[in-house]
């Protein structure tokens, strides 16, 4: 039996063909140690006592739960010491996180939604870690949320780690994408994905259909034709998924195809969107875009939005090319 490839190699080896320092590998290791920490904890669950909310909010006035917290506190203790970031910020921290005094600073800066779709954390189903890495602006060691506020299109690296049946890495550093399958016994991501491709079409959508009273009509005109089946315009019956769990969500669609969507509605007006643009949006889109597929809010690309707040929310419409233009087309004709 031969040991496959790890990240570490893969990465290290994209870092020789680039040229790179090795700050960015040492950045993704630490960030895989978070990692794979919160996978242990996800796994261990109501054994050793981590399930549960946590009794307090978030910035958002969402509650948060234990795993919330753990997760987080993970993320941030596992990444500030190595000396290659200026900074980091979380879903569920209301302000950048500096480093802390006594370790060096770096040129990066780390992003991330320590436990995407938490509110399945309690019925044992899948959930995950979404994080994105940028470059601090130059001259910059003490940066702020003006600091952070980078189109996606500016991101150095994107990735997920997906805690279901088994525990997997998804990363993307503009080269294509590729998945990475942790082996608990040697404690490693292994490569078992390579160059992931999202089919250009699909017969599978993934939308909170509670919320259709409250859509948009281009949202509600494309369900309902998908709905329609063979009977209606599309000609063809479609299938429906909806894990409430982003990470699931685009694994799934990265895997066989498939579109996302979490439009704007008119549930909460105060509300642009529901998913967060610096900690989903833009990390998830960047995968998405390097696996061929396609990301938009309905009306404009989300790479290319020019954040405005840390925790600025968008409407997202995601996965499959010729679906997601359709929706597109919706929204402009
Ligand atoms: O973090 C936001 C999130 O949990 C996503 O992972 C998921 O797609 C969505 O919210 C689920 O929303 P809802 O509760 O409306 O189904
Ligand atoms: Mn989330």
């Amino acid at each position: 039996m031969q040991l496959g490839e790890t990240i570490t190699q893969f990465i290290t080896q994209e870092q020789r063909r680039t040229g790179g320092t090795g700050d960015f590998t040492a950045v993704l290791n630490d960030t895989l140690t978070a990692c794979k920490a919160i996978a242990n904890a996800v796994n261990k669950g109501a054994l050793v006592g981590v399930l549960g909310s946590a009794e307090k909010e978030n910035v958002q006035g969402e509650t948060q739960k234990k795993l919330d917290v753990i997760s987080n506190m993970m993320m941030l203790k596992s990444n500030e010491w190595g000396g290659h970031l200026a900074g980091m910020a979380s879903e569920e921290m209301d302000d950048v996180y500096p480093i802390p005094d006594g370790y060096p600073v770096g040129k990066y800066l780390l992003v991330f939604d320590p436990l995407d779709g938490s509110s399945n954390i309690d019925v044992n189903i899948s959930v995950g870690t979404i994080f994105s890495i940028l470059r601090c602006p130059d001259g910059v060691t003490r940066p702020t949320a003006k600091d952070f506020l980078q189109p996606g299109t500016r991101q150095v690296c994107a990735g997920y780690a997906l805690y279901g049946p088994a525990t997997m890495l998804v990363m993307t550093t503009g080269q294509g994408v590729n998945g990475f399958t942790l082996d608990r016994n040697v404690g490693e991501f292994i490569l078992t994905h390579t160059n992931m491709r999202i089919p250009e079409s699909t017969r599978e959508f993934a939308i909170n259909a509670s919320n259709g009273r409250f859509w948009e009509p281009p949202v509600k005109r494309y369900i309902d034709e998908c709905l329609a089946g063979k009977d209606g315009p599309r000609k063809e019956n479609f299938n429906m998924r909806w894990v409430a769990s982003m990470v699931a969500e685009v694994h799934r669609i990265l895997t066989r195809g498939g579109i996302f969507l979490y439009p704007k509605d008119t549930k909460d007006p105060t509300k642009e969107g529901r998913l967060r643009l610096m900690y989903e949006a833009n990390p998830m889109s960047f995968i998405v875009e390097q696996a061929g597929g396609v990301s938009t809010t309905g009306r404009a690309r989300i790479l290319d939005i020019e954040p405005h707040d840390l925790h600025q929310r968008v409407p997202v419409i995601l996965g499959s090319r010729q679906e997601v233009e359709r929706v597109i087309s919706y929204h402009t004709s």
